[in-house]
């Protein structure tokens, strides 16, 4: 890529890895431009060092991923990848009492983690579809939390990909779930261990999970790939026609302000 050294900006995708080595081959660079919300991707203490401006797409993608995460929600509560499954094998063997018993969402607890744009506008989702919503706030103490968690039958991340966030619900936030719980992820992979994830719901101590980021993209974990009650998704969370559009505006109209100041 020898382009880079000569470049002014760079526009990059989430799944392009801005770390030092690349970002340090261009010289001129005045600003890095991510396709995207999230920005651990790009190595962002070295860009305020080097006074590089970072643009990324805030704003525009909020519903569209906030919509995911209903739809994914969903999908876990009612089974419907396993209904779906059952038509297309053509196994539907008739209507039973007992066939594919999901969850009522109605007064249930959900418990969001981010308190962003994105989780503002799931809680107001979640309202709408009768969920009691609460949020995990940095003041929480330790034994707060775990009380939140022990409640939380729906538990749904919107916080960023951060080194600090690394793993933010492992093995021991996960014992404290209640067993209807139902696992929702539609910000970044390594906020979960999903080796502790795929334990818990292969022993059915949750009761489902709805996955649309994963650890190490596009690799999805077998162990994941292969159970039941959990729904998995490629990364769809701003995947609208309008939202994309939008994304790309704001994109290119935030690096050209970068560049040549606001017209
Ligand atoms: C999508 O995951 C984004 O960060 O825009």
């Amino acid at each position: 890529m020898k382009e880079i050294e000569n470049a002014d900006a760079i526009l990059c995708l989430l799944s392009d890895q801005m770390d030092r080595s690349v970002l340090s081959r261009a010289k001129k660079l005045k600003a890095v431009g991510t396709y995207s919300v999230g920005m651990d991707h790009i190595d962002l203490d070295y860009c305020k060092k080097n006074k590089i401006e970072v643009v990324n797409t805030p704003g525009v993608l909020t519903r569209a991923t906030a919509e995911l995460t209903l739809a994914l929600l969903f999908a876990a509560a009612r089974r419907l990848p396993e209904g779906e499954k059952i038509c297309r094998k053509n196994r539907f063997a008739g209507w039973a009492p007992d066939f594919l018993l999901g969850q009522e969402l109605k007064g249930r607890r959900a418990l969001i983690v981010g308190k962003g744009r994105i989780g503002r506008e799931v809680a107001e989702l979640f309202k709408a579809v009768g969920l009691r919503v609460d949020f995990v706030t940095r003041s929480d103490s330790r034994q707060n939390l775990e009380k939140k968690l022990s409640k939380a039958q729906v538990l749904s991340f919107h916080i960023p990909g951060s080194k600090e966030n690394h793993h933010w619900l492992d093995s021991k936030k996960i014992d404290l779930l209640p067993p209807d719980a139902i696992v929702l992820n539609t910000a970044r992979g390594n906020i979960i261990d999903e080796a502790a994830l795929s334990k818990a719901l292969s022993e059915k101590r949750i009761f489902a999970a709805g996955l649309d980021v994963f650890e190490n993209e596009p690799d999805i974990p077998k162990s994941l790939r292969e159970l039941p009650n959990v729904v998995l998704l490629p990364h769809l969370g701003s995947a609208t026609v309008e939202t994309r559009r939008n994304m790309a505006v704001h994109l290119v109209q935030g690096v050209l302000e970068v560049l040549h100041g606001k017209s």
